[in-house]
């Protein structure tokens, strides 16, 4: 029996990037509906899969993706410079995500609409900030890792 191909590292890049894109408009529909139309078993299902989510996608970019860029691209200091700083704009995000988390659970356990406007605030800066991050990541690291496998 043969072994199923693996999947090449831009698509798995690209599921990343998907599940990423998913939350981030998850997220969107959330802050849209607060405070008083605000689904309380599927915002919590969100608000427990955010980090699993966004470090799966951390971890797999740069234990796969930014070494993968390195050796492609060993000389471009531009590039090296794009990842130091997509780097620390995970480490940022990973961050900010486990502030979400709290944030909005304790917002549906303990409804306190007085937070409702907070919360949206912290919502849309999450996700605006997540989606530069993956345009920017589809422009600049997809093409290269892409036109890289293509070339093997
Ligand atoms: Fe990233």
């Amino acid at each position: 029996m043969t072994k199923p191909a693996e999947a090449s590292l831009a698509a798995m890049l690209v599921r990343h990037f998907d599940a990423l894109q998913n939350l981030c408009s998850d997220l969107e529909a959330i802050a849209d509906a607060l405070p008083a139309s605000i689904n309380v078993q599927a915002s919590l299902g969100v608000a427990q899969n955010i980090m699993a989510i966004v470090k799966s996608a951390h971890e797999f970019e740069e234990q796969k993706i930014y070494p993968a860029l390195h050796r492609f691209e060993q000389l471009n200091v531009a590039m090296n410079e794009n990842i130091e700083r997509l780097r620390f704009e995970h480490w940022a995000d990973e961050d900010y995500a486990q502030e979400i988390y709290l944030a909005l659970r304790d917002f549906i356990l303990s409804q306190n609409r007085a937070k409702a406007e907070t919360l949206s605030w912290m919502l849309r800066g999450f996700f605006e900030g997540m989606r530069r991050h993956i345009a920017f990541e589809r422009v600049v690291i997809l093409s290269v890792i892409a036109k890289s496998e293509s070339s093997v």
